[in-house]
Formats: structure tokens, sequence, C-alpha cells
């Protein structure tokens, strides 16, 4: 259209009509030879490409080497072209296929047919071709995602990786767990039982009658608006684990080996060593002739166990309602051995734990359910321990509040 359009200007300005319409024609000639040998090539090409291998016509060196050189070139495009296991495998059939594989068509029509001067020639043409295709195959084969794709999810490995940090138990928890451990070696079970207790069971069953004075060392937070409530029904929060050996005796006859681990109340005002909410583990063992031997044993076991074979257990008479006898525990110091030191007050003892034998009054309130208990046939002891207290000392803090601050400086150091 260009050509006729410039040739239709120069027309329009220079020549008479019949001078333009033999021009027009000349120009729509040309034009009209010129598209037809292009598309004629083009073709040409789309036979070459997509259907058999053209005959061969000469056999001197320059048009084998251009014959080959053409196929070579075919292969390569579609090679250059290849995306995707279906492709690749295409193309093997296309070019490398025993039955109609373009190479096997080159074969059949070229050398096969060829006169025998040029067989020469056109085999070790042949020959260098075939490793051409195949090596274009291998490439495919392992060439993995393209470009683009890796570039896509290329990551910098210079960066500093992405941190985790490594989650760790809360060392009161860690400190909990290792004491249940303890017994659990010497076939304790573990039990729990409810924070918000009843003032029977943390209470009167544990032998702290209603208006005894040995109340008054456990005061605690008591829910209100009860008034009316029987007094051995209304709610507090728990001022100890104990009243869990009631829970537990109650639904199970004896034997019994059990250790509680769990949160208790008390009305103290907290400072370096105390806090109004704490964790202890509770222990029961009652079966026939258990002994303050056994207990002693036990323990002197348990503390060995938690703070290395060298402590000692020495026990002091004490008092707790619910066990007759009673016992304070004490071991010797960790830090400086029983010497004498600012941590012991240079006694040398550090004061750890409450224990005793199941007072008979207490196995009279268990035998209300389970008539196993009668303290005629068996007996038992009890023991209960401050995990703050044991954690402090097995990991040197002064200050149990360090434990609920949540100051990932301290837990960290846990890790
Ligand atoms: N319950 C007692 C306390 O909290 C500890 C204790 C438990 C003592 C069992 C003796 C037997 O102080």
């Amino acid at each position: 259209m260009r050509h006729l359009r410039a040739a239709s200007d120069v027309a329009s300005a220079r020549f008479s009509l019949e001078e333009r319409f033999a021009a027009v024609q000349a120009e729509a000639r040309r034009s009209f030879s010129r598209s037809d040998s292009n598309s004629g090539t083009i073709f040409c090409l789309v036979r070459m490409m997509n259907e058999e291998i053209p005959n061969l016509t000469a056999f001197d060196e320059a048009a084998l080497d251009e014959a080959f050189a053409l196929v070579e070139r075919q292969a390569r495009g579609d090679a250059a072209a290849l995306d995707g296991d279906a492709a690749v495998e295409a193309f093997r059939l296309k070019w490398l296929g025993t039955k109609q594989g373009r190479l096997k068509e080159v074969s059949a029509r070229w050398l096969k047919v060829a006169p025998p001067e040029a067989k020469k020639a056109l085999g070790m043409r042949f020959n260098a071709l075939k490793p051409v295709v195949e090596g274009l195959l291998d490439a495919a084969l392992g060439a993995g995602p393209n470009d683009a794709a890796l570039a896509a999810e290329a990551i910098d490995i210079t960066l500093p990786g992405t941190r985790r940090l490594t989650g760790a138990e809360h060392p009161i928890t860690r400190t909990l767990n290792e004491i249940t451990s303890v017994f659990a070696a010497l076939g304790y079970s573990v039990g729990v039982g409810p924070e918000v207790e009843t003032d029977f069971y943390n209470f009167e069953c544990m032998n702290f009658p209603p208006g005894h004075p040995a109340r008054d060392t456990q005061d605690t937070l008591v829910v209100a608006g009860q008034e009316r409530r029987p007094q051995r029904d209304r709610l507090l929060l728990r001022t100890h684990t104990s009243p869990v050996q009631m829970r537990t005796m109650e639904s199970q006859p004896p034997p019994v080996r059990i250790v509680i681990p769990g949160k208790v109340h008390r009305n103290d005002a907290a400072d370096a060593t105390h806090s109004p909410i704490f964790h202890q583990v509770e222990g029961l063992c009652v079966d026939t002739n258990i002994t303050f031997s056994d207990l002693k044993g036990t323990l002197d076991h348990a503390m060995k166990a938690l703070f290395g074979s060298a402590v000692k257990t020495r026990f002091f008479p004490s008092f707790f309602p619910f066990t007759e006898p009673s016992a304070d525990v004490q071991i010797s110091c960790i830090f400086c051995g029983g010497k004498g030191c600012r941590k012991c007050k240079n006694s040398g003892w550090i004061e750890l734990l409450g224990c005793g034998m199941v007072d008979p009054a207490v196995f009279a309130f268990a035998a209300e359910k389970q008539p196993g208990y009668d303290p005629k046939k068996i007996s038992g002891f009890a023991f209960g321990m401050g995990v703050e207290r044991i954690a402090m000392m097995k990991y040197g803090v002064s200050e149990i509040g360090q434990f609920y601050a949540g100051d990932m400086r301290f837990l960290g150091q846990f890790a």
C-alpha cells in the first residue's frame, strides 16, 4: 500500500491518467511479486519444520554442508523453545524417535538414496549431527528451571538467618517436674486437686476444727457472699496441697502412694522469700506397717536426688494438725557443705519441708467414705515442700519475685 500511495502521489503531480494507470499497475506487480516470493519462503520453512525432510538434489560438499546446517539449526531452534517435561519428551520423539524421528528421516531420505560416491561425506555429517541432537536433549533434560524461575526464588544467603527463640520450661515448672519425677521413680503416682477449695477439705478434715487457732497460721482469701452456706461448704483459695490427700483417699482404698504438685495461696506479705501465691508438692504414702523410718528414708533419698548425694538430712520435732508426730526437715547447707555461711545463718543447715505420720483423726475422715482407712490396720506418712524455696536454692535465686516478673533476661537463663 505504501508503494501504491507513493506512486499515485508522484503520478498525480506529474503524469496523465494513462501514465498514472500504467505506473500503478507496474507498482502493483512489483509489490505482488515481492510478497509472493516472501510467502513462498515462509511456506517452505513451515514445511521443513513441521513435516518431512526435503529430498536432496545436490550432493557436493557445499550443498551437504548447507542441508545439514539447516537441520541442525532447526534442532537448536526447537531445543531453545522447550519449556516443561512434556515439551522435552515431544522433542525427543520428534528428533530421535526410532520410527518417525527426524534423524531417522534424514537417514532414510539422504543416506540410503545417495549416490555411492556421496555416501561417505553424508555419513560423516550424519554421524556428527546425531550427537549434537542428543546433546540438546541431554541439556534439556538436565536443564532444570529456567533463569526467571530461579531468579524468582533466589535468596540472599549472606543475610543473617531468622533466629527462632527456643522455648523453655519456667524454673518453677522445671523444679516441680523434677520433684515429681524423683517420687515417680519410687512408684508414686501424680495427682491434682482444685485451687478453689471448701473449708472442709482445706481445714476441717485436715484436723483444723472451726475456730481452732491453728487456722491462723494459714490465713487466706475466701470467696464472698457464702454466709448462708454451712461453714464446711464455704469456698476459699487453698492454703496448701494437703486437701488433695483427703480427696485422694476418698476416691481410692489403701495402699496409696501419690505426689500432688500445685498452686497455693496465703495472706502473707510479699518479701524476698515469701509470695502470697506459691507452689507446693504434697506427698502421701499409706499402707500397712508404714513407719517413721520409711518417711526418713524416703525424704533422705529425695533430698539426695534433688541436691546431690553429699547432702545430709535431719528431722526436728514440729507441729501440723494433720500429722502426729510431725517434723521439719533440714538439709546440710548446699552452699558451704555444712561449715556455716551467710546462707545458712552459720548453722550449716537449711530448713526445707514439713512432714509427719498421718494423724488418726485424718484417717477417720477418710474412713467415712473408704472404710479401708482404719487407723488400727494401716498407717502412713505425708510431706509437703515449697517449690519456690527449692528452686531458689537449686538455681541461686535470692528474690522470689524474679519467678513471677516475666523478665526475659531472667527467664532466658533457663532456656
Ligand atoms: N501442708 C503443710 C504446709 O503447707 C506441709 C505439710 C504437708 C506438712 C504434709 C506435713 C505433711 O505447711
